[in-house]
């Protein structure tokens, strides 16, 4: 048998597992080093080593008489995309696109500070006292005792640590759990436009369908954007199963009133929907307002998944840890889906972030300490050529640009951000980039999650415009 194709014996080649030395093999791709995949080959029974004819063209291997055949498989075929309109986000582009030109990054929401060092002391003490293995599936206990106590704290809202409240890598993770487990092939999920952009590949990988109701825009007499509730009444269908909403509102810092809430809660119950509410940026709300979660409505919250995200509250954009809180009949078929997605969310960071909440002032003073660089961003803003909107939550500020058009020309909001970027040095987000098809009001996102220096010295490069 030596020598012959059925007495091959593979040995993983240096740097490649045996699967992929068998799939070199049987395909014929030579890696770059062939003597190291030579090595990788024996004979069983023979010294003898294939021999590859060297004048392989474009790197594939044709194999002489005693050497591995090649058999004439096609191929592989291009994968079928799960999610054929998904390409590079906006937010990759433009800070790629930032870093290039040296722009100032106020594309991208996260701060460029560092967060409060008694978190990461917090961290170093989880690791060194040994919390470093698995923690349970639904999350740290402490930090579940503490989200649930935070949120009756804040909502009057009693959520059970054990049955009601899971630890996520993140609200990405969260709203992908929740839409998976709870949304069907075929159904519909309502999906409020402009809109956090994961909402729509979440739904699409669970096989359903998106259907959009865009806010209203903002204009002379209505200054934000606000939710046509009554067109999101008669979105819903016989297969609507799910309406997903987000306030604080990220692009547009729009937040809902208790009006919104009620005609939310008359939808939802009065056509059977599950809400899916994104609430991440629910401690910067500004002017002496209050959160509107959910969670205070009990009819409402009886039906509704919460989302959140320690990224947003602790300047900690980069741990991904967030949480789904939940009615107990709606959280054991999360818990089935998170336990397959990711099992766990890492150990220390959950300690240390149990530990850092035992103590309210970061998460009650978040408001006041964004609104300031609110009024500091805005206030500059306001001595430009843009027109600053109102930012009533979240750490983003929409700023028209028509007044820009002698400058710049008659651009579309993503041509308007690559001109910025490029030839002004600042980078925002086109809000057109949060709709499935684009649409233009002439409006472009700034984050203002920033030192005060970087904030000026995007205002400097603006106000010269
Ligand atoms: C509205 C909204 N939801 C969810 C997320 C995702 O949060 P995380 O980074 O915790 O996954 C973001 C992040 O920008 C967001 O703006």
């Amino acid at each position: 048998m030596a020598g012959s194709p059925a007495a091959l014996k593979l040995n993983p080649t240096p740097g490649f597992g045996v699967s992929e030395t068998r799939r070199m093999a049987g395909i014929g791709i030579v890696p770059s080093s062939v003597p190291d995949y030579l090595a990788g080959l024996a004979w069983a029974g023979s010294p003898a080593m294939p021999v590859f004819d060297s004048a392989a063209a474009g790197g594939i291997a044709r194999s002489s008489d005693n050497a591995i055949p090649v058999p004439p498989w096609p191929p592989l075929a291009p994968p079928v995309s799960r999610l054929p309109k998904v390409g590079t986000t906006i937010f990759t582009v433009v800070s790629a696109l930032a870093a290039e030109h040296g722009a100032v990054n106020l594309g991208q929401g996260f701060p460029d500070f560092d967060c409060d060092p008694r978190l990461l002391d917090e961290v170093d003490a989880a690791m060194r006292a040994g919390h470093n293995q698995y923690p349970p599936m639904t999350g740290w206990p402490a930090l579940r005792q503490a989200i649930s106590r935070t949120i009756a704290l804040i909502h009057g809202a009693v959520y059970d640590p054990d049955r009601e409240i899971t630890v996520t890598a993140g609200a990405t993770q969260a709203i992908l759990t929740a839409i998976l487990a709870l949304v069907h092939p075929g159904d519909e999920v309502i999906v409020i436009e402009p809109a956090y952009d994961s909402y729509v590949p979440a739904i699409t990988m669970a096989g359903a369908v998106p259907v959009f109701v865009p806010m209203t825009p903002p204009s002379d007499q209505q200054p934000t954007y606000t939710v046509p509730w009554d067109r999101v009444r008669q979105a819903v269908g016989p297969r609507t199963r799910m309406i997903i909403v987000n306030s604080p509102h990220n692009p547009t810092s729009s937040v809902f009133a208790a009006d919104d809430l009620l005609a939310l809660q008359q939808i939802a119950c009065d056509h059977g929907l599950i809400v899916l509410s994104d609430e991440v940026y629910e401690h910067m709300v500004f002017d002496g307002a209050c959160h509107e979660s959910v969670a205070r409505y009990p009819a409402l919250a009886e039906r509704s998944v919460i989302v959140s995200s320690f990224g947003k509250t602790f300047h900690v954009t980069g741990w991904k840890v967030g949480y789904l809180a939940a009615p107990a009949a709606l959280t054991a078929e999360l818990r089935k889906v998170h336990q397959f997605m990711v099992f766990t969310v890492n150990t220390p960071m959950q300690v240390a972030l149990s530990r850092y909440l035992s103590d309210p002032t970061p998460w009650q003073t978040l408001s006041v300490f964004y609104q300031r660089k609110r009024d500091l961003f805005g206030a500059g803003l306001a001595r430009t050529r843009f027109e600053p909107l109102p930012s009533r939550g979240t750490y983003f500020q929409l700023a028209r640009y028509r007044g820009l058009v002698d400058r710049c020309g008659d651009l579309n909001e993503a041509e308007f951000c690559r001109w910025l970027t490029t030839k002004v040095g600042v980078a925002a987000i086109p809000v057109s980039a949060f709709y499935d098809e684009p649409r233009e009001s002439g409006i472009v996102r700034f984050c203002f999650a920033k030192r005060d220096e970087t904030l000026e010295r995007a205002l400097a490069l603006l106000q010269a415009l």
